[in-house]
């Protein structure tokens, strides 16, 4: 059954001025460990991928947090829900914490997709649970 669903839209020029204003501060509040580490290496790589990364994480963070019903609300933050890869390429959910305990206790289970195109990343989440209204 459908708990919820959540859609987002992202100003990759915002994250820019984000990263311009706060630098690695910005990139440490809304990514998790792991993706800060991706972040770092795509950034010093290839500094736009870098703030495309950020703009779809950001994006993928806002649609499933709208998909739970909670916004960036406890005990969804930033940090505690990770946007992951699977082996084919697909973005997928990995939770963290008290965010992870409080899902898992409703039997709940996300799936994502995210997309960016010039100026813009966006997001579609869609929220199941195992248990019956
Ligand atoms: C959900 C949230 C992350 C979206 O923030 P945003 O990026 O500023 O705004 P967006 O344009 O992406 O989305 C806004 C839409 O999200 C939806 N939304 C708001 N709260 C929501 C929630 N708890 N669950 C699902 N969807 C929600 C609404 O449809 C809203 O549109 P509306 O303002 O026309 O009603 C943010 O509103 C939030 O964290 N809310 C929870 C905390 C809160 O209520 N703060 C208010 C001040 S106390």
């Amino acid at each position: 059954m459908i708990y919820g669903i959540g859609t987002d839209i992202c100003d990759v020029r915002r994250i820019k001025a984000s990263l311009d204003k706060h630098g690695d501060r910005f990139a440490l509040k809304i990514l998790s460990e792991g993706e800060f580490k991706t972040w770092k290496a795509r950034s010093a790589r290839w500094p736009e991928r870098g703030i495309r990364f950020l703009a779809t994480r950001f994006s993928a963070k806002e649609a499933f947090s709208k998909a739970i019903g909670l916004g960036m609300r406890m005990p969804m933050t930033w940090r505690l829900c990770e946007v992951a890869k699977l082996p084919s390429g697909a973005p997928t959910i990995v939770l963290h914490g008290v965010l992870k305990e409080w899902f898992d206790a409703k039997q709940l289970s996300a799936h994502i997709s995210v997309t960016d195109e010039t100026d813009y990343a966006a997001s579609f989440c869609v929220v199941e649970t195992q248990l019956q209204a």
